[in-house]
């Protein structure tokens, strides 16, 4: 059974803006989602609604069903239900480090909130730490960090808690090229050492394969899935050496045609 179900969803803002169109998407456990698609087309709307962030304004129709609970009918309180027992991680563009705690203290939040101090715990947080090269580090402070290590150190802080989904909205959208591939080769090492499921949003095509057992194709807003292409390279990735093989050369030039017709089609804001 998948552990998120959405059917038949869309959603409309309170401004009247049609962000989602009857949007269906299985995500099975241990699945990783590359969610692509021109830029406005309601790839974040889609994540905040899994995420249980609904704007009570907005009129949304359809059902998002995570871990067997309905997160549309049953609204906050089974949010809340999700978060605890599910456990969810989550991900941003936007740096959210607090800059007057030192690394570690940065990573061990969602830890401290919940009470869950113990060494087991304490220990896997500095177990993540080291799988993202980032030992040594744990008493520098957010400003003395570059902004891959930021990025890093905000993956192991959505990871701590050990939730079973992790939902990335473009974690690596604002890092140069060259950091950009050497953080999606650490994220497909900890996929491979954690077993999460991912919803994982980027506007990069190379990125999307490179990170993702699926890659679903979002048409231009009102958005809906348009395509599901499955990716069976085995973690962990070495996206260097996966770029130059003829079989992501095929997968890149199929997803390519289906995702073009969307983009020069035009951006919709
Ligand atoms: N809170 C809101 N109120 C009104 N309109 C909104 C709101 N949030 C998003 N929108 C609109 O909904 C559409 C989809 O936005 P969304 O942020 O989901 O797109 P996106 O695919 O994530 O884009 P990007 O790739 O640029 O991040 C856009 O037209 C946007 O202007
Ligand atoms: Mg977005």
């Amino acid at each position: 059974m998948a552990i998120i179900s959405v059917r038949g969803l869309s959603v409309v803002y309170g401004n009247g803006v049609k962000a989602l169109d009857s949007v269906d998407l299985d995500i099975e456990e241990g699945d990783v989602v590359s969610l692509i698609g021109p830029s406005g087309c309601g790839k974040t709307t889609l994540a905040n609604m899994i995420l249980g962030v609904i704007p009570p304004e907005a009129s949304v129709s359809g059902s998002i069903v995570v871990s067997g609970i309905d997160i549309i009918k049953d609204r906050k309180s089974l949010v809340e239900k999700i978060y605890r027992d599910v456990g969810v991680g989550y991900v941003s563009q936007v740096d959210t480090l607090l800059p007057w705690r030192t690394l570690m203290d940065n990573v061990i939040l969602p830890l401290q909130i919940r009470g869950m101090t113990d060494p087991e715990h304490m220990d896997r947080a500095k177990y993540l730490l080291g799988l993202v090269g980032l030992q040594g580090f744990e008493n520098a402070y957010p400003h003395q960090l570059s902004g891959g290590m930021r990025q890093r150190a905000q993956l192991v802080r959505a990871l701590v808690t050990d939730p079973k989904i992790l939902v990335m909205d473009e974690p690596f959208g604002a890092l140069d090229a060259l950091t950009r591939v050497a953080l999606q080769e650490h994220l497909t090492r900890i996929i491979a050492e954690t077993r999460k499921t991912v919803i994982f949003i980027t506007h990069d095509l190379d990125e999307a394969i490179t990170i993702g057992t699926k890659v679903a194709v979002m048409s231009k807003r009102p958005g809906r899935i348009k395509m599901i292409k499955r990716i069976d390279f085995p973690y962990p990735r070495d996206p260097f050496k996966l770029r130059s093989s003829r079989e992501f050369e095929d997968i890149r030039s199929e997803l390519w045609s289906s995702l073009a017709s969307e983009v020069i089609a035009g951006e919709q804001g």
